[in-house]
């Protein structure tokens, strides 16, 4: 299953940490961006590699995806990789994937809040001059890996060699072979709706009973729960995967709890058709419950290039 790749991939396979920060950053019009962006591109390399020297079990990995409009704009090679196009929105009878601006995305995850955070600074020096940030979001691990809304998340998420196979670009693109398709949403959950269930009525929304974070069988697993539709498989019936490592995140004096999803994919195509399949529907009209008490603020594509192309650029910056 493992595909041998000459190129070095950013670390998208990274296993789920206690601590990540997400920021979502818009150039500014008229910006000089290249010269920030090769500055950059070496940044990464050098705070990947100094956390993990620095705080050896720190788990430190820090990881850039480049938006559509971006990779035109910074003069990278074209044709861009296959799939990366602006998000086009989704909209079902009652919810919509919303579609929403993004250059730069930087996922920093670390055991310690106090490397996501120095990574981050040393990220906005650097790019602030340049980029507004539109969203800067600091997730915590809850509990045993659970989301704010009480389900351990993550469970079938591809693990060993299956996760680099399902979040890396293999030979279908080799100029782009070992780079990744990064989605990211964020949602703000309904909690006084969500608390007013029963434990039994949540567990019909995930077609996961919560406690142990079981599966339900077919038979009894609600056709409209988010593992029925999120679930996808190929022609062939093979489960098509990706690699999230969604956090929560919330203020509680502001009411505030929220999931900030994200994967990292070796096609686009798998995850949109998980997120046609959840807020179209299937049949159209049968919505991921899910929704109900979760709506996306944002929705945004973009693309990791394999630090070798990171390296590259970094060493024209001088
Ligand atoms: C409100 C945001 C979301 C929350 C709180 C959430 C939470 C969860 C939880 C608790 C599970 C069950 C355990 C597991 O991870 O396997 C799950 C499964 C899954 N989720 Fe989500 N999820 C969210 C959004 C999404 C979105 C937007 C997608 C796809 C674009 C997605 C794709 C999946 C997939 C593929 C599975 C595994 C299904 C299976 O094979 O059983 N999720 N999610």
């Amino acid at each position: 299953m493992e595909r041998e790749t000459a190129q070095e991939s950013q670390n998208v396979t990274d296993y789920p940490n206690n601590n990540t920060i997400f920021s979502v950053w818009k150039f500014k019009d008229g910006a000089a961006v290249r010269p920030v962006f090769e500055r950059l591109c070496g940044l990464v390399d050098n705070l990947n590699h100094s956390f993990t020297i620095r705080v050896a079990d720190g788990r430190t990995s820090c990881v850039m995806g480049v938006g559509h409009d971006a990779w035109i704009k910074l003069g990278l090679p074209t044709p861009p990789p296959k799939e990366l196009k602006n998000f086009e929105p989704i909209s079902g009878s009652r919810h919509t994937a919303v579609a929403t601006p993004g250059d730069l995305h930087f996922h920093l995850r670390a055991v310690n809040m106090a490397i996501c955070f120095d990574m981050a600074a040393c990220i906005a020096a650097i790019l602030s001059p340049a980029a507004d940030c539109l969203e800067e979001v600091h997730g915590f691990r809850y509990w045993d890996g659970r989301s704010i809304l009480g389900f351990v998340d993550g469970t079938e998420n591809p693990i060993g060699r299956e996760r680099r196979f399902f979040a890396e670009v293999g030979d279908e693109d080799p100029v782009y072979k070992g780079g990744s398709y990064l989605f990211v949403q964020k949602y703000l959950h309904d909690m006084k709706s969500w608390e007013a269930l029963t434990t039994e009525e949540q567990e019909k929304v995930f077609g996961r009973y919560k406690m142990s974070d079981i599966e339900m069988t077919d038979d009894v697993k609600p056709d409209n729960s988010h593992s029925a539709l999120a679930g996808v498989e190929d022609e062939n019936g093979n489960d098509l995967k990706i690699v999230r490592d969604n956090m929560p995140f919330g203020h509680p004096s502001r009411g505030e709890a929220g999931t900030y999803f994200i994967s990292y994919a070796n096609t686009f195509s798998t995850t949109r058709k998980m997120l046609e399949r959840m807020f179209i529907g299937v049949p159209q009209g049968n919505y991921d419950r899910i929704l109900d008490f979760s709506t996306a603020q944002t929705g945004t594509l973009f693309f990791v290039p394999t630090m070798n192309m990171l390296k590259q650029y970094s060493e024209e910056s001088g």
